[in-house]
């Protein structure tokens, strides 16, 4: 018998990383240690961001997270499920049902259309036509793309094509958004689109989603940031009620951090 009340269920951790430790190289060549005692938890339904000066880990911490890359030392858990035990077909098979992943460079296919870029999760499953047209037309509405469907990558805008990779990513409702980079290659107005976008699948979808990312007005829109530095935790700030405000408190703790961030537009030592 379960103690929860019916219909309403308690709040999971999605994500849990205890004591990541990610060293490069080998015996023979020097080796480099990217992170340090990493310790990390996402609820469902937060909207994570993750900042650092350049080196700092952020890479390799998602990439870890993401399951791409495993940890030198230290677990990470993803739903409670440790992947490193999997094997490589289950891995596969997990990654691709618990995880979305968004790239810098969006990573979308040339020759396909915006449509079939995004029903592309679903048609490597047993999905019926019924439920892909479905599915696809509720994720365009979500991101403001149900215009461009029959396009093709190089007819449509940067932002546009991020936002495809979203929908894309988010298809097959993943436990946990994972995104790179991902306003790295936009100019401010498709950022903008692409944050806003996020920031409404969080509130009205509760969907958990984890950035990493250079830009503070990106990091704005996330509800938590962490930042990290020579590869361990600094701090973390939480958003109160206004993104400005909030802006603003990104900054400063940036200049308290030091390091380069090519990203900003004022000079910050
Ligand atoms: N495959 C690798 N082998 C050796 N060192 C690596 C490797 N990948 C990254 N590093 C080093 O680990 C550190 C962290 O790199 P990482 O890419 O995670 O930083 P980052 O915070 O994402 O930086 P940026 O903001 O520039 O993207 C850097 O010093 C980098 O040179
Ligand atoms: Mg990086």
């Amino acid at each position: 018998m379960t103690l929860t009340r019916k219909g309403v269920s308690p709040i999971s951790t999605v994500l849990r990383a205890e004591q990541v430790t990610k060293i490069y190289g080998n015996k023979k060549r020097r080796t480099y240690t990217a992170l340090q005692d990493i310790h990390l938890e996402v609820q469902e339904g937060e909207f994570v961001g993750i900042m650092g000066p350049s080196g700092s880990g952020k890479t390799t911490l998602l990439n870890i997270l993401a399951t791409i890359d495993k940890p030198t030392a230290g677990q990470v858990y993803i739903n409670d499920v440790n992947p490193a035990v999997l094997s490589d077909r289950k891995l596969a098979l997990f990654r691709r049902h618990a995880l979305g992943y968004v790239f810098q460079d969006f990573n979308l296919l040339d020759t396909l259309t915006i449509k079939e870029n995004i029903l592309l999760p679903l048609a490597l499953e047993r999905t019926s036509a019924r439920e892909i047209e479905a599915k696809v037309q509720e994720m365009s509405a979500w991101l403001g793309i149900e215009s461009i469907l029959d396009k093709r990558t190089y007819e449509v805008s940067g932002g546009q094509m991020q936002r495809t990779a979203i929908a894309r990513a988010m298809i097959h409702q993943p436990s946990l958004l994972l995104a790179d980079e991902l306003t790295g290659n936009l100019d401010s107005k498709s950022a903008k689109d692409v944050m806003q976008a996020l920031e409404d699948m969080n509130e009205a979808q509760k969907r958990t989603i984890l950035i990493v990312t250079h830009d503070p007005f990106a990091a704005s829109y996330c509800k938590r940031v962490i930042f990290i530095k020579d590869g361990r935790l600094f701090t973390e700030i939480r958003k109160g009620s206004h993104r400005q405000a909030f802006f603003q408190k990104i900054l400063d703790t940036l200049s308290l951090l030091g390091g380069s961030f090519d990203d900003l537009s004022t000079p910050r030592h």
